[in-house]
């Protein structure tokens, strides 16, 4: 489905970080650091394990409580409503918009109450949330905004990087991210008091001028690797060209997939300026067999996904917090319709020619009435 961009440049440096002794808290963290939160625009960067670690500290620092509500989309990788549960908090699904996949803006405000703590917009698939109107409204209830922007480094939204809108902005480096530190992550934000306190509580909650054994507060061990760091240093040094080549492969993927009728491209929507692509998703017509055509396409050797289901029809979701089909219409009929492709930046013509025709097959075996996609 997806495979990391990793040269010779990335290679040396984590062998030559290897080589030097120094395999935490060293001078890669800080350097990666000081690089991201320049590439974003933000005063601050607080690189942590994964991203799932660093929306976590994010539901902390907004003050997610037992019983504290966060609005967010069903629609994302299950991470973004969990680390509201890591607090306790419950996660406030609001529907999402059919065009962009994103939280529905006009269904925000009617969902916040006494107890909304946050509102956590997830900029999926790399596609920029409503920032403008996220904003206004979370203004006039004075609620806390954080960006789950693990999907979406280099984005912009009107002009404007995301990870630059709300009080703080996560990022994720996982190896079918646009770019990759194996495992990891960053938190930007603005703010002096909550780069501080994400310092500590990604460090065993250790003080900034405190003993190695003397702990401020409750911590975690978030913290990133120097072998991580380095490559996070290195594939940045690259990232405009990284995202470039994401661009141009998606662009392929667009025209070859004209021919193809019934299936339709994500495409940027919106106040979407630059969509930094983080997978290839494309929408089924409603009748076309979605599983069927899946497996169509895996016996050819052609894998895909179905991103996403929606978090609140998860097996534990619905077990344990009481939700079922039929809560969030819009994500559910989405999520139903949606395959993501094979996605990387190195795919060339011919790779996105058989992608195609494998998918042009599999709808003419599967839905004959749909025949006419060119093979
Ligand atoms: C929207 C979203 N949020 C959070 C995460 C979690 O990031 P990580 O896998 O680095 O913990 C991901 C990762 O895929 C994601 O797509």
């Amino acid at each position: 489905m997806s495979s990391p961009d990793i040269n010779e440049d990335d290679i040396a440096l984590v062998t030559e970080i290897l080589r030097s002794g120094q395999l935490s808290i060293g001078p890669y963290l800080e350097k990666f650091e000081a690089l991201i939160a320049d590439y974003v625009g933000a005063r601050h960067a607080v690189a942590v394990a994964n991203g799932t670690a660093g929306l976590h500290l994010c539901m902390r620092l907004a003050g997610v409580d037992d019983g504290g509500e966060v609005i967010t989309s069903p629609f994302s990788f299950v991470a973004s409503a969990n680390c509201i549960l890591y607090e306790r908090g419950k996660p406030v699904f609001v529907d999402i918009d059919e065009e962009s996949l994103n939280i529905d803006t006009r269904l925000v405000e009617a969902a916040i109450t006494a107890r909304t703590r946050a509102i956590l917009p997830i900029h999926v698939f790399g596609q920029p949330a409503d920032m403008d109107r996220l904003n206004a409204i979370a203004t006039r209830h004075s609620v806390t905004v954080v960006e789950d922007a693990c999907e979406a480094l280099g984005s912009e939204y009107k002009g404007r990087k995301v990870g630059t809108f709300g009080q703080a902005a996560v990022f994720a480096f996982y190896p079918n991210k646009q770019m990759t530190t194996g495992e990891g992550g960053v938190v930007v934000t603005d703010d002096p008091e909550w780069a501080k306190a994400l310092r500590s509580l990604r460090n065993q909650g250790r003080a900034e001028m405190g003993g190695w054994l003397t702990h401020d507060r409750l911590g975690f061990n978030y913290r990133l690797d120097e072998m991580s760091a380095g490559l996070g240093v290195s594939q940045l040094s690259r990232v405009e060209s990284l995202l470039g080549q994401r661009s141009a492969v998606a662009a392929r993927y667009h025209e070859a997939l004209k021919r193809i009728p019934g299936v339709r491209p994500i495409m940027p929507c919106g106040g979407t300026t630059r969509m930094s692509w983080f997978v290839y998703v494309v929408r089924l017509d409603d009748g076309l067999p979605r599983e069927d055509i899946a497996q169509h396409m895996a016996a050819q050797g052609i894998p895909t996904r179905n991103y996403f289901p929606p978090i609140h029809l998860q097996p534990f979701y619905r077990r344990d917090y009481g939700y079922r089909p039929g809560q969030f219409p819009i994500a559910e009929r989405v999520s139903a319709t949606t395959l993501a492709l094979p996605f990387h930046g190195r795919l060339n013509d011919q790779d996105i020619e058989r992608v195609c025709d494998g998918l042009a097959r599999a709808i003419n075996a599967v839905a004959p009435a749909c025949a006419g996609a060119a093979v």
